[in-house]
């Protein structure tokens, strides 16, 4: 009887969905699979948009993984996303908090699900932890209004933990305070491994996730807007290239994490470099350098308690700065081969958790970044019309209007690129369709896949 149920309801929402879509393609000139002329992709109606979020309206549920797929409301959850990792310090100052609100509007008015920022200023102007345990509860504040001001707009989060690089104070302000407590510490990567400094690291993990939200009275830990901890903000360990020194640090976090709070998903934050345990792979790595820094995205990914995987996308700062098309058939096999691991190795989803490009860049146009966007968003619906690890993307970065000065030549801001808008509307109609049709309960085999495959993605072979 459920299944029957489930299925009719299968049936009648893709029925809506197809009529809604047919009308959809024959007012856009939608030619071929290649979407070289994004300009012809304005005008989607926000039919699709609304319907792909009135679903999820019904409830406001966990995001949980199923072998390598994300899930939430029975329904696959695959992600179209960005990046603006201000928003805590922004939300701090009422002067600059709403932009915290512009970024999650702009953001879900082209279909974007998840947003990546920081819970973490370690030590520095505006600060979260002013030192070991002590937090400006004012900022925590502003990140309560984060929180709740995604959910207001049906965006879920991934909230890292802590920094490798100095950017908010990073692991070199937690070995900082380790020497002001009366260490003698001379490596930044004593972060990874001293007591004094693991036990700073875990009372913050703690005192986040058991945060009780001013706003909406929600334990962080029991909140569904947030939809992962990120341990930290790609970790790197040069100083043990042997990659056991990050392993170990990975392991003990990853349950720990795991141990204050089992709801949500755990990932790492890594860039995805291919470490000593996977020789063969090495091949794929943007350089030489890569295998060197103490990472190994296979086996740091084995870890008990991590649920998915993390990779980033910067050819233009691995393989040179000047970018050019030399740089996308990069992308392409990075993506493929992180993607492939995930499926045969991890048995995991991946996320694709920062790509972009620099408009500061030697031979930079917006042209190129249109390029470099849609090579990322057709690889992931390569993978997601498999029902693939490809899970998702995030932009690094999107940015609303009147932040210029905070742009590090990687922002995105919607108004001032028709064509990159476009880009990402179509990425998330694509995915919130997928998602909303295939159904756990359907499977992937029922008729409709093929049907799917043919208006979704024009393919020629039907
Ligand atoms: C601190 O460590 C360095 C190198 O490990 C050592 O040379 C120095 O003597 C130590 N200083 C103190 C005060 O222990
Ligand atoms: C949160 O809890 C407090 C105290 O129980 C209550 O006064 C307040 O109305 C609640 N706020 C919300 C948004 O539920
Ligand atoms: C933009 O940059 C790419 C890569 O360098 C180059 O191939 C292309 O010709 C440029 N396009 C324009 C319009 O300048
Ligand atoms: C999609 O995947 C197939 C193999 O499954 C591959 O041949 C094709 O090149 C891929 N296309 C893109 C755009 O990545």
């Amino acid at each position: 009887m459920e299944a029957l149920n489930g299925f009719r309801l299968c049936v009648i929402s893709f029925l809506i969905f197809l009529t809604t879509l047919t009308q959809t393609l024959s007012s856009t000139a939608f030619h071929d699979s290649e979407y070289e002329d994004w300009e012809s992709y304005v005008n989607i109606p926000n039919t699709i948009l609304t319907y792909g979020s009135e679903m999820e309206e019904a409830e406001w549920q966990m995001v949980q993984k199923k072998g390598n797929q994300f899930v939430v409301n029975g329904q696959p959850f695959y992600v179209n996303g960005f990046n603006t990792y201000w928003m805590m310090v922004f939300a701090a100052d009422e002067s600059t908090r709403g932009k915290v609100t512009d970024v999650f509007k702009h953001a879900s008015s082209v279909g974007m699900s998840v947003c990546r920022t920081w819970a973490f200023n370690d030590g520095q102007w505006r600060a979260l932890q002013k030192s070991p345990s002590i937090y400006d509860e004012e900022v925590f504040k502003a990140l309560d209004f984060v929180v709740s001001e995604a959910k207001k707009y049906r965006i879920r989060l991934i909230l890292s933990m802590v920094n490798n690089w100095e950017s908010y104070g990073g692991k070199a302000q937690y070995v900082k305070w380790g020497n002001a407590a009366g260490l003698n510490l001379t490596s930044d990567d004593d972060f990874f491994s001293h007591p004094t400094l693991i036990g700073y690291y875990k009372d913050h993990v703690k005192t986040v996730l058991n945060r009780v939200n001013t706003f909406t009275n929600i334990t962080y830990k029991e909140d569904p807007t947030i939809f992962a901890w990120e341990l930290m903000n790609e970790p790197r360990c040069t100083s043990d290239s042997s990659g056991d020194k990050l392993q170990e640090w990975i392991k003990e976090m990853a349950f720990y994490v795991k141990s204050v709070d089992p709801k949500h998903l755990v990932e790492i934050g890594l860039e995805g470099f291919y470490g000593p345990s996977t020789p063969q792979r090495f091949q794929f790595n943007p350089n030489s350098f890569a295998q060197q820094v103490g990472t190994d995205f296979i086996r740091n990914h084995q870890v008990l308690g991590v649920d998915f995987a993390s990779v980033h996308i910067y050819p233009d700062s691995w393989i040179s700065q000047s970018v050019g098309d030399s740089h996308i058939p990069f992308v392409k096999s990075w993506m493929e081969s992180h993607i492939d691991d995930a499926e045969k190795y991890l048995g995991m989803p991946v996320v694709f958790g920062e790509f972009g490009v620099s408009a500061k860049d030697p031979g930079y146009n917006s042209t190129y970044r249109d390029t470099l966007i849609n090579t990322v968003y057709k690889t992931i619906l390569n993978s997601t019309k498999k029902g693939g690890s490809g899970a998702g993307s995030l932009l690094w970065q999107f940015f609303p209007e009147g932040t210029d000065y905070m742009d590090d030549g990687y922002a995105i801001v919607l108004s001032k690129a028709p064509s990159t808008s476009s880009m990402i509307s179509l990425q998330s109609t694509r995915l919130a369709l997928f998602n909303s049709l295939c159904s756990e309960r359907c499977h992937w085999s029922c008729n409709k896949k093929k049907v799917l495959q043919k208006v979704l993605y024009q393919e020629d072979e039907l």
